[in-house]
């Protein structure tokens, strides 16, 4: 069987170059353009996303994914959706934290990258826990009121509809779920941006180019830091989408940040 369960929504796969008809007009084709340069994108890289994060943060997405996994109080028994959980940090994070008696759906786009996430969720005996399913974030395949808790790791960035994918993060939870988002951003303090902005714009594309084969794919990354709105314009986008109680957390000095909120 197929280890990864896909949803009806296929329009993310790299379709044959048939004209587009009505109902498509250009806005809606320059948005599946977006979303099929993503899925190119993480389809590239798959294959050594795991080791360039550990190389380009120097292990410290670790300690952010294990500390907003942390601030999220999950329970034992929790279901729990990883939006965008790619290669399923977030969601192997999550079962430990229920003490290995909850379940996690990691939910992305890209097959490439949840089959990679499932190599090391085999190795380490949590299949009973972990399952992936294909689909676009601006569409969860699920009935309302599922979930208890849904997480999104470095994910929101890449969505074209960020405020659709928001509303059905906020549609699928339960009353009382939990909603986490880790996100990077821009550090605030000038020499740091400085310093943080030649690593970004020198060395990372360059590192990506010799060691994941893809210029373009790290030079997307810091550029696309950049266009993310920053932590109070991106709360509020959080709370139009129906959220309640909803923080924002810098770590590292601003570089990544952690949004926080609730469904009431
Ligand atoms: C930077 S990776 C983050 C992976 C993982 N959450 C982590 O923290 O390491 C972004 C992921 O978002 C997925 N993605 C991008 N756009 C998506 C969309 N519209 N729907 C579902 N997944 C999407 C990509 O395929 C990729 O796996």
């Amino acid at each position: 069987m197929n280890p990864v369960q896909k949803n009806e929504y296929r329009g993310h796969e790299p379709q044959n170059d048939t004209p587009q008809k009505p109902p498509y007009d250009a806005a809606h084709i320059a948005r599946e353009e977006k979303t099929r340069a993503v899925w190119k994108h993480f389809h590239t890289i798959a294959d050594k996303y795991d080791f360039m994060n550990t190389f380009l943060s120097l292990g410290i997405h670790h300690l952010w994914k294990r500390r907003a996994v942390k601030m999220m109080g999950l329970k034992e028994n929790d279901l729990v959706i990883d939006v965008c959980g790619g290669t399923g940090d977030l969601a192997r994070r999550a079962v430990r934290a229920m003490q290995y008696q909850g379940q996690v759906i990691i939910y992305d786009i890209n097959s490439a990258m949840m089959l990679k996430g499932l190599e090391k969720i085999r190795k380490m005996g949590l299949e009973d826990h972990i399952c992936c399913v294909q689909g676009n974030a601006e569409s969860l395949s699920f009935p309302s009121h599922l979930f208890d808790a849904a997480m999104i790791g470095f994910g929101i960035r890449n969505v074209t509809n960020r405020e659709a994918c928001l509303r059905e993060i906020y549609r699928v939870l339960k009353p009382g779920g939990k909603f986490m988002c880790l996100e990077f951003s821009l550090p605030a303090s000038s020499w740091f941006r400085a310093l943080y902005d030649f690593y970004s714009f020198r060395v990372m594309p360059l590192l990506g180019k010799h060691i994941a084969g893809s210029r373009e794919a790290y030079l997307h990354l810091p550029e696309s830091i950049r266009r993310f709105p920053l932590p109070p314009v991106f709360a509020e986008m959080i709370r139009d989408a129906g959220f309640s109680d909803v923080s924002h957390t810098s770590m590292t000095k601003g570089i990544v940040v952690v949004y926080q909120g609730c469904k009431k």
